[in-house]
């Protein structure tokens, strides 16, 4: 993994007035990769989005674009391209007029512009389209049109902010697909937000989750997900049962764990003795019918049918739980008893 980076960002600050918008931010994008910065609203994605295109320059820090300091350029001196929420389409040219904007701009030819345009255009599935107009066209296609504009300029880094937030459910899924297949057959560096976590672990080589400014961790979207650094994160990426643990001494790298009546043995993750959260995605959850070694007693609070599984919600001693459960034959009955019993994986420490 000692590829070329594309993009680095070190300790970067933004503010603007008393609001500090992004706090001593450092991290970077390898060549050809795609990284998603994500995390509620607010957190300061799009402030770091714009931060690489020199649209916002840094109150302190740096910024590098390949090799270069580019920390005090302006947008129009960087090689970047971006794709807006709101595609940002111009409504009174036609399609194929928008996607060469920025060819003509830069004066080239237009056999040239002729070209690449229709090239773009089959990039994106649109061939054909190019003498509509924007309002002729279903959202999913106008945000194609974006990605053409952007990616007919050849940048050398593409940005994306919020591509998919206007369109439904089942669009979002496909062209979020059509993003990701274009990135990874143009090998374009990309650097997306979103506020989606779906979105983020379905597009992503990498992601780097922001609260509040500052960068909370990162890793690849299993890494976040199997070995979440903090409460926010656990909670941020995929549903998680925060419970409440007694580790009660660590060694070699494991720990002795109480959780209610029952012993674990886990990886320490470096957590001292004394309190901490135990992290337990609800499909890590098994529920037997009979008491055992190693089993929490739960009593059944709610149970949802819903298709492919049943959510239990289930009360304990170390508080609510929710559990997805795939076992569709024989469901469990409301207010009886059970005995919740954890697996082997979906199970992290984290800091109380
Ligand atoms: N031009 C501005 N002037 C003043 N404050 C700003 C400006 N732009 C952003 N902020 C503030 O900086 C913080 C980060 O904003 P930013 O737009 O980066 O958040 P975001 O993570 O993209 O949120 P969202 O998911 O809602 O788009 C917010 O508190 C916001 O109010
Ligand atoms: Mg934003």
């Amino acid at each position: 993994m000692s590829r070329p980076e594309a993009v680095r960002f070190e300790s970067v600050s933004k503010s603007y007035g008393p609001v500090v918008a992004v706090r001593e931010i450092s991290f970077s994008v390898a060549r050809g990769e795609l990284v998603t910065l994500l995390g509620p609203s607010g957190c300061g994605k799009t402030t770091t989005l714009r931060l690489i295109a020199g649209l916002e320059l840094p109150s302190s820090g740096q910024v590098f674009i390949g090799e270069r300091d580019v920390t005090r350029l302006p947008a129009t001196a960087r090689d970047v391209a971006m794709v807006f929420q709101s595609y940002a389409l111009f409504p009174h040219m036609t399609v194929a007029q928008n996607v060469a904007y920025g060819l003509v701009v830069q004066g080239r030819p237009k056999a040239e512009v002729g070209e690449r345009v229709a090239v773009a255009l089959a990039m994106v599935g649109l061939e054909g389209l190019g003498q509509r107009f924007p309002s002729e066209l279903s959202g999913g296609q106008q945000q194609r049109v974006a990605v053409a504009r952007a990616v007919i300029l050849e940048p050398q880094v593409l940005l994306f902010d919020e591509p998919l937030s206007n369109l439904d459910a089942r669009l979002r899924r496909r062209v979020r697909e059509e993003i990701r297949e274009l990135q990874q057959k143009l090998g374009i560096t990309s650097v997306y937000v979103t506020h989606d976590q779906s979105e983020a672990l379905a597009v992503s080589d990498r992601i780097v989750v922001m609260d509040r400014a500052r960068i909370a961790q990162e890793g690849t979207p299993r890494e976040l997900y199997e070995a979440p650094a903090s409460r926010f994160v656990a909670e941020f990426i995929g549903e998680a049962n925060l419970l409440p643990v007694e580790i009660a001494r660590a060694r070699s790298g494991h720990a002795m764990v109480r959780l209610g009546p029952v012993d674990l043995e886990l990886p320490a993750r470096d957590l001292p003795p004394g309190p901490a959260l135990l992290a337990v995605r609800p499909h890590a959850i098994r529920l037997a019918r009979e008491p055992g070694n190693g089993r929490l007693p739960v009593r059944i609070a709610k149970a949802t049918y819903l298709g492919a599984h049943i959510e239990y919600e289930l009360e304990s001693e170390v508080g609510a739980i929710l559990v997805i459960d795939r076992a569709l034959e024989s469901p469990l009955v409301t207010g009886t008893t059970a005995f919740a019993e954890l697996g082997s994986s979906g199970l992290c420490l984290v800091p109380a």
